[in-house]
């Protein structure tokens, strides 16, 4: 006998349960629509709940470009001083002080107020990186020549708006959000430059909040008809 022979042929397990006298009657379809409801509904909600979980999940860890970032006051560049990059970050801190504010090119569409700022690094032309010039004292964009004072404010060139900034907080040794930066513009102010109060140890960038800057298309800067240079 053969190996085929000895094995018998493998049952379906309606088969043996017919051989043994157990009968399986059919689904009615009442009951084929309730299991269907109900595995349709198990489906779904395992879908749901994973996607609340990711989104729940931080998504950029903490000194990762869409993440926070931390930086030390020390780091901070002196008010009118030239702005600090962060590569890492991709933005820059400037630090406006009373030269700035009362420079005459900035456009008086943009009023100033002393203090921080967070800007993103990308000229919101093209997407190309501006560099700080300091002979110049702005910084210039090497792709189509658009040009932004330390503000942010958009001087010339080919961009239609004001650099973008990071939303940031102020904080103290404790951790505590001291001062931060408004989320809209209104007016001719775009958010709010950052005083640094006493007590303030670190700033918290968050690069996953970006602020668009505002409208910006006059030759010189601005968008009144009058008041801008
Ligand atoms: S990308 Fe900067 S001026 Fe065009």
């Amino acid at each position: 006998m053969t190996d085929a022979e000895e094995q018998p042929a493998a049952k379906g397990l309606t088969q043996v349960l017919e051989e043994v006298g157990v009968s399986t009657p059919p689904l009615t379809r009442r009951e084929f629509l309730y299991y269907l409801w109900g595995s349709s509904m198990a489906v779904f909600l395992a879908g749901a709940g994973g996607v609340s979980i990711w989104f729940a999940l931080p998504r950029f860890r903490e000194g990762e470009f869409g993440g926070t970032f931390i930086v030390p006051i020390e780091e901070i560049p002196a008010p009118d001083s030239p702005p600090k990059e962060f590569a890492e970050g991709r933005f820059w801190v400037v630090n406006i002080g009373e030269k700035t504010i009362n420079d005459p090119l900035q456009p008086k569409d943009y009023e100033l107020d002393p203090g921080i700022r967070v800007l993103f690094k990308v000229c919101v032309h093209l997407g190309c990186l501006y560099k700080w010039v300091s002979v110049n004292d702005r910084f210039e964009c090497p792709c189509h020549g658009s040009k932004y004072l330390k503000s942010n404010a958009r001087i010339g060139g080919p961009a239609n708006r004001n650099l973008d900034q990071f939303l940031v907080e102020v904080l103290d040794a404790a951790g505590n959000v001291l001062v931060q930066t408004e989320a809209t513009w209104q007016g001719n102010r775009e958010g709010a430059t950052l005083p640094i109060p006493a007590g303030s140890v670190a700033l918290r960038i968050d690069t996953g909040q970006r602020m668009k800057g505002a409208p910006n298309t006059k030759p010189g800067g601005g968008t009144a008809a009058t008041g801008s240079r």
